[in-house]
């Protein structure tokens, strides 16, 4: 298994869902960072089930024990242990039906890679919570980027067939949409079309299915030439880590899929000046140009499946015996992973970011004051 990202700030990630406990070890974090359990509270309340529309009514209280690498309420330049630990796993269900893999999840796979031996209740180690220790890892990492001035925002712009007409158009947008995005339960920024996708959640429920969709990242104020190519891209290691998030199947930057059907001229951004700064007059390329940051905003868009756990019956087979099973998954789960995946496309942006920001240099030490 690989549980750890990033070469400078190194996030590794342990636990299961229905384990002890869903943690993260944050290395490579700078010293004199004030950083408290509290800071948390807010990511993980956006992350939290039950609290997003469509959602598990798995309950849990998500309360943070920092284990390491704080001193006076900064960061030490140790090694952070952060750790949730998990109340509310209800293992019944998989007990009853381990050797039954439920179509679109990891089930299958894994008990072929690890011979049976892994953790599946509720998924073990291909859970969605473990995005809980992204989360943790996500709001430190914006700690740093913050004393670079980087902002962070991921919105809504899909549920199954409901578009948000709302989208990222300029680095000015930003306050604009974080308040829109703050109005709403499934933060989207489209009021309108937030009220067809809250009665879509509602219908999806009733029929036993369940839906997916898309997210917007952004990330703006960023310094030009971050990213170490060819390899390390800014492109390749974001993709790497949003890919990390289970139920994603598709990232794309800026005009994506889009560009293969433009002309040079329709695709590329011309250069002009504004304010004696060298910029773009438009951002297809998404804010990367040769693997680097160019200045321009980072725009990318995010797809996420429909969550594999339904509760209408589908085929299967039993993986002992070898025998068709018609499935009918129980336990509680997610009709739409999106709303809760909003804050973890911003963790695992922010957390990359700040891997390529202290590897070019550009947070400076804290000195004792
Ligand atoms: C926040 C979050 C919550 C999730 N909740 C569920 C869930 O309740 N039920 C489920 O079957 N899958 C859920 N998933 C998705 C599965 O973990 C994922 O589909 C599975 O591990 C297979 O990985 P893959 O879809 O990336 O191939 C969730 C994912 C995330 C990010």
């Amino acid at each position: 298994m690989s549980n750890s990202i990033g070469q400078l700030f190194r996030v590794t990630s342990f636990g299961e869902s229905h384990g002890h406990s869903m943690s993260v070890v944050v290395d490579g974090c700078p010293p004199g960072i004030p950083l408290s359990s509290a800071d948390m509270k807010s990511d993980l309340e956006r992350r939290k089930a039950g609290t997003t529309q469509g959602s598990t009514t798995r309950l849990e209280t998500d309360e943070v024990e920092i284990l390491s690498g704080i001193f006076q309420g900064r960061t030490t330049g140790a090694p952070l242990t952060l750790m949730v630990c998990n109340h509310d796993s209800d293992s019944l269900h998989y007990n009853k039906k381990f050797a039954v893999p439920r179509p679109g999840h990891a089930d299958y796979t894994a008990w072929v890679k690890y011979g049976g031996y892994n953790d599946y209740r509720g998924g073990g180690r291909f859970s969605g919570r473990i995005t809980v220790g992204f989360v943790l890892a996500g709001t430190i990492a914006q700690k740093v980027l913050a004393l670079v001035g980087v902002d962070i925002l991921a919105h809504i712009v899909q549920i199954g067939p409901i578009h948000a007409a709302t989208r990222f158009t300029s680095q000015s947008d930003m306050p604009r949409l974080l308040e829109r995005c703050r109005q709403n339960p499934l933060y989207c920024a489209d009021s309108e079309a937030c009220t067809h996708m809250l009665a879509l959640l509602e219908e999806i429920k009733n029929k036993g299915e369940s839906v997916g969709g898309a997210i917007e990242g952004i990330a703006t104020n960023l310094p030009v030439g971050l990213g170490e190519p060819v390899f390390d891209t800014v492109e390749g290691n974001l993709a790497k880590a949003l890919f990390a998030i289970p139920a994603v199947k598709a990232v794309e930057f800026g005009a994506g899929f889009g560009a293969a059907g433009q002309t040079g001229s329709q695709h590329n951004d011309a250069f002009t000046m504004q304010n004696g700064h060298i910029t773009t007059s438009s951002n297809h390329a998404g804010g990367i140009l040769g693997g680097l940051t160019n200045g321009m905003p980072i725009v990318l868009h995010v797809a996420i499946k429909p969550t594999p756990s339904i509760s209408k019956p589908q085929n299967s087979v039993d993986m002992v015996s070898k025998e068709p099973v018609v499935l009918t998954v129980e336990g509680r789960h997610d009709i739409c992973i999106v709303p809760r995946a909003v804050v973890v496309v911003e963790a695992m942006m922010v957390i990359t970011l700040c891997d390529f920001a202290l590897l070019a240099g550009v947070i400076k030490p804290m000195r004792p004051q």
